[in-house]
């Protein structure tokens, strides 16, 4: 089963993903995580992609469906996908479809996560992870059980996303209205569209998306 999991930034799209991962044996496909890796390196793909993620824009459609495709390639058919974070542009949704096509996919359910967005910025400006593990933790909503250490690894090292200031937030919700939300009405056409109160806690939210993939 392959799915797309859809909202504003801080929707919580990362976090159900992993659980997807964990109970379902899914596989994530977020083209964030993937292009946080491409900026680590010292070259110039590198380095325009860093610029154009701290400022909230989109990196082009071209490199990131390039990324989704690679990582499709070395997925087994019996392994459903995760599509955290793409398509986020109306060209990309058509690049999905023909790439999902290319490797006899199919596109099973678009969920999205219904969320306040004014509770996104506080969801986001809380937000860190464990550097050295990457999981994912929250201030207020999802602090380790030890403060100061990571659940997972044990690590004490923590990081935070250098996109995830007030003003980056906002604008990464600007572009989210005009260049993602667009592409919703496409998939209604197609009936494969179900919303999820994101709203709720993480658990909750968990378990009304387990319903739609039951
Ligand atoms: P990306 O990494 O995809 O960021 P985003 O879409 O802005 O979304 P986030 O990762 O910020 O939020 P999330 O929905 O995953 O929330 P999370 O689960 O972490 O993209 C970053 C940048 O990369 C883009 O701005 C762009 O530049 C570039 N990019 C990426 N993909 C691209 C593409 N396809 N095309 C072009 N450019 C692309 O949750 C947030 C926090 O809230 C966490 O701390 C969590 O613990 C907490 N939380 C989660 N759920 C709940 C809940 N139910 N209740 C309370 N707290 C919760
Ligand atoms: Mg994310």
């Amino acid at each position: 089963m392959d799915i797309i999991l859809l909202g504003p930034p801080g929707a919580g799209k990362g976090t159900q993903a992993h659980r997807l991962v964990e109970h379902h044996g899914m596989m994530q496909l977020s083209t964030g995580d993937m292009l946080r890796e491409t900026r680590k390196a010292d070259t110039e793909l590198g380095r325009k992609v860093s610029d154009i993620m701290d400022s909230g824009s989109l990196v082009s459609d071209d490199i990131v469906s390039a990324m989704i495709d690679a990582k499709l390639a070395d997925m087994g058919p019996e392994v459903g996908a995760i599509f955290d974070g793409y398509p986020r542009t109306a060209a990309q949704a058509e690049q999905l479809d023909e790439i999902l096509a290319k490797h006899g996919r199919n596109l099973d359910h678009v969920i999205e996560l219904e969320v306040d967005e004014d509770a996104l910025v506080e969801r986001i400006t809380g937000r860190y992870s464990c550097a050295n593990c990457g999981a994912g933790y929250h201030e207020v909503f999802k602090r380790p059980e030890v403060d100061g250490v990571c659940d997972e690894c044990g690590s004490t090292e923590f990081k935070r996303r250098p996109d995830d200031t007030e003003e980056t937030v906002r604008h990464r919700m600007q572009v989210y209205r005009s260049e993602t939300a667009p592409i919703l009405p496409g998939y209604e056409k197609r009936g494969i569209v179900s919303r999820v109160d994101g709203m709720g806690a993480i658990d909750e939210v968990t378990h009304a998306i387990d319903s739609i993939l039951a």
